[in-house]
């Protein structure tokens, strides 16, 4: 029932709290789980919670998440019918005076990190499942390829549901000459997403 799936993922994130599985709890402040309805059509699996999510403790709450909502709403996408989480679920950083700067995690960090996602997916069983970008790609699928190679077409995971690989928000921040040309192309991936997890 619902309240059963609810009550397991509720024991679930409460273990991650106490997540030792790598090094990375030592800096970061919190485990950032995932979150959304349990009932979504769609996952969407971003890369490491950013320096706003680990101190907020919610995924995809900072400017990349902002972006994100944008083009969701813009693909026409009901956040309503999306659960979104991270590969891996502590932010790694490297300091900088006072600033924390992002550090992209390392294969064995995501492999540890896999036990939650897999769990999150195995409760939610949601139509499709997205990985945005490079990282998301490699914890769901391997080093099968790259994320322009991956993109644009379906792929499947081992319960043999959908999934689709785009490129993460954050990438959209970063370049320069294209942005426009760049963000409508991740709207466009989303709307297909959309239409088929209907
Ligand atoms: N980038 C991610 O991959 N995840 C977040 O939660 C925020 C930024």
């Amino acid at each position: 029932t619902g309240g059963n799936l609810t009550k397991s993922w509720e024991s679930l994130r409460a273990e991650a709290m106490h997540c030792t599985r790598c090094h990375l709890h030592q800096c970061a402040t919190q485990t950032v789980f995932g979150e959304g309805p349990l009932g979504a059509d769609i996952v969407f699996v971003g890369e490491q919670p950013g320096d706003r999510e680990d101190l907020a403790g919610r995924p995809f709450v900072g400017p990349a998440g902002q972006l994100f909502d944008r083009a969701l709403a813009d693909a026409g996408i009901d956040r309503e019918r999306t659960y979104v989480t991270n590969a891996v679920k502590h932010f790694k950083f490297e300091r900088r005076g006072k600033r924390r700067i992002h550090d992209k995690p390392n294969a064995g960090e995501i492999a540890a990190c896999r036990w939650w996602i897999d769990r999150e997916l195995a409760l939610i069983r949601p139509r499709i499942t997205v990985a945005l970008g490079a990282t998301a790609a490699h914890s769901l699928f391997g080093r099968t390829g790259t994320v322009s190679t991956l993109r644009g077409e379906a792929h499947q995971m081992p319960d043999g549901t959908e999934a689709w690989v785009t490129v993460h928000p954050s990438y959209l921040l970063r370049v320069r000459d294209s942005r426009q040309e760049e963000y409508q192309k991740f709207v466009e991936d989303l709307r297909r997403i959309g239409k088929r997890s209907a």
